[in-house]
């Protein structure tokens, strides 16, 4: 395994399109691990291909260790219920936050590492995250879908625990 550099924004890879995974092979696991393997380093909840430099519709997200990693390999976004609007980050966006509205309940599907389908539901982070990794695959940095990014003075305030942002919630 090895640590990939993450792309960060100003690189036009970041607004591609990423083709699908066709082969279901050796590399495509060792991309997987080292996706895996980055995204721990980063401390993040979620990376697509993309921000480390592979235009292919592969994801990892982390939202709770104890669960492990969801690997996400053609991922597509099936269903989805309720609102969240809420601050997201972006590890190829350092230092950035923004206040973005999402679907509270996402229902995804997916093949894994091997080719085999499978289908994954979640409300909250989970679905945050599978959006906003999905949309890398499209091309779309979450700045572009935020209703708003923090200011400086903001970000300066958010970072001391000065500064709280509420979140709406509505579940149905
Ligand atoms: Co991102």
């Amino acid at each position: 395994m090895a640590l990939r550099k993450i792309v960060t924004e100003g690189d036009d890879i970041l607004l591609k399109k990423c083709r699908p995974v066709e082969k279901f092979d050796d590399r495509l696991s060792m991309l997987i691990d080292d996706m895996i393997e980055t995204l721990h380093d980063s401390g993040g909840v979620g990376l697509a291909a993309p921000q480390v430099g592979i235009l292919r519709r592969v994801v990892v997200i982390e939202v709770d260790p104890e669960q492990g990693v969801l690997e996400l390999v053609n991922p597509e976004i099936i269903e989805t219920s309720g609102e969240q609007i809420g601050l997201e980050g972006c590890l190829s966006l350092p230092g950035q936050w923004g206040i973005t509205p999402r679907p509270f309940k996402v229902t995804a599907k997916a093949q894994d590492r091997n080719g085999k389908e499978f289908t994954v539901t979640g409300e909250h982070l989970l679905a945050r995250a599978l959006c906003h990794e999905i949309d890398h695959l499209n091309g779309v940095l979450y700045k572009t879908v935020a209703d708003r990014m923090l200011t400086k003075p903001e970000i300066e305030l958010y970072n001391n625990g000065e500064l709280e942002i509420k979140e709406k919630i509505t579940e149905e």
